[in-house]
């Protein structure tokens, strides 16, 4: 053979090596898909397997929701994922509400934060997944449910709990997130009501972004530049830890603070009558009913569009 020839047999047969080895490697890919399908199959053994997408991965708030889930579906034969981002992120929350939707579950439970969830809601919702939001909603989207607590009646109940104790408020409010659709309820709520009292005013507004240390320096700054406020609102969950952590750090025991959330160190801060009320709600319920909405729509029973779970003002540590 001339050396341009060979040239050309050796490249022919590289090029058949490769597209062999190509094939082979796409050939254990599949295998290994259908293997997994199998093994993911034998692990649900006919069960309803429900996709939960929370607010974040690991919080004492969240953990509750995933634990009401997980117990409800260990009693119903039934098998739940709780998936959250590590941090609260709405886009990595639509990113796995994505591959949610991808992998086709029987069912997705999701804590929809903005309006840019709705697109992807309906989108599962046409690929014939059932979704219920669970603690924050999506009315406008097609999901099926919402499970949790009334929101915005809470805004207005901890702001009639303010006119009725304190004259002249002069309020401040650290809220979870200025987006997110269940903490703009809670606030509007509470400015709604205030608006009844013509000498109240809300002197500012700063977001925690859910975190306690955040909660903390948002307080010390508004203190700081308004020493006039005798009122704190804590919108979501670990924001009175935070407020009470700033007052403290500045000698101030004359504020009436009242938040969300009877979380453990809340009702400790209760019950050192560093927080005036708090409001309850049922995360671990929010769990469990989320999931047995979602098993009455996969049995094919009708079901509410809203089921809000307990909520109140609490006030007293032994009555909570
Ligand atoms: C809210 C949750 C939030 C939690 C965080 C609660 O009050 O309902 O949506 O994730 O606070 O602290």
């Amino acid at each position: 053979m001339q050396t341009k020839e060979w040239r050309i047999f050796v490249a022919i047969i590289m090029l058949a090596l490769s597209l062999f080895g190509l094939f082979l490697l796409l050939d254990i890919q599949a295998l290994q898909g259908q293997i997994e399908d199998k093994k993911t199959n034998e692990a649900l053994a006919g069960r309803d397997y429900i996709v939960m997408i929370g607010e974040v991965d690991d919080h004492a708030y969240w953990n509750l929701v995933r634990d009401g889930a997980e117990s409800y579906a260990k009693n119903h034969q039934m098998y739940v994922q709780y998936l959250g981002p590590e941090n609260p992120n709405p886009e990595q929350q639509r990113e796995l509400l994505r591959k949610a939707i991808d992998i086709k579950p029987d069912g997705i439970i999701v804590q929809s934060v903005t309006g840019s969830f709705i697109p992807l809601i309906n989108q599962a919702m046409n690929e014939g997944i059932p979704v219920v939001t669970v603690d924050s909603d999506q009315p406008d989207s097609n999901r099926i449910s919402y499970v949790g607590t009334d929101n915005y009646a809470m805004g207005v109940a901890m702001a009639e709990d303010v006119l009725a104790n304190v004259d002249q408020i002069e309020a401040g409010i650290i809220t979870g997130t200025a987006t997110n659709h269940h903490h703009q309820l809670r606030v509007a709520g509470i400015k709604d009501t205030l608006t009844s009292d013509k000498s109240a005013n809300i002197v500012s507004t700063a977001a925690s972004n859910i975190k306690r240390i955040n909660a903390r320096e948002k307080t010390y700054q508004m203190l700081q530049r308004y020493p006039k406020i005798n009122v704190l609102f804590g919108i979501s969950a670990l924001d009175v830890i935070g407020i009470v952590e700033a007052m403290e750090a500045l000698n101030r025991d004359d504020i009436y603070v009242v938040g969300f959330d009877t979380l453990t160190e809340n009702m400790q801060l209760l019950s050192d009558e560093k927080v005036a009320t708090l409001v309850s709600q049922q995360p671990y319920q929010m769990g469990v009913k989320s999931m047995d909405v979602m098993r009455s729509i996969i049995n094919g029973d009708n079901v509410e569009a809203l089921i809000h779970t307990d909520s109140r003002l609490v006030k007293d540590v032994h009555h909570p």
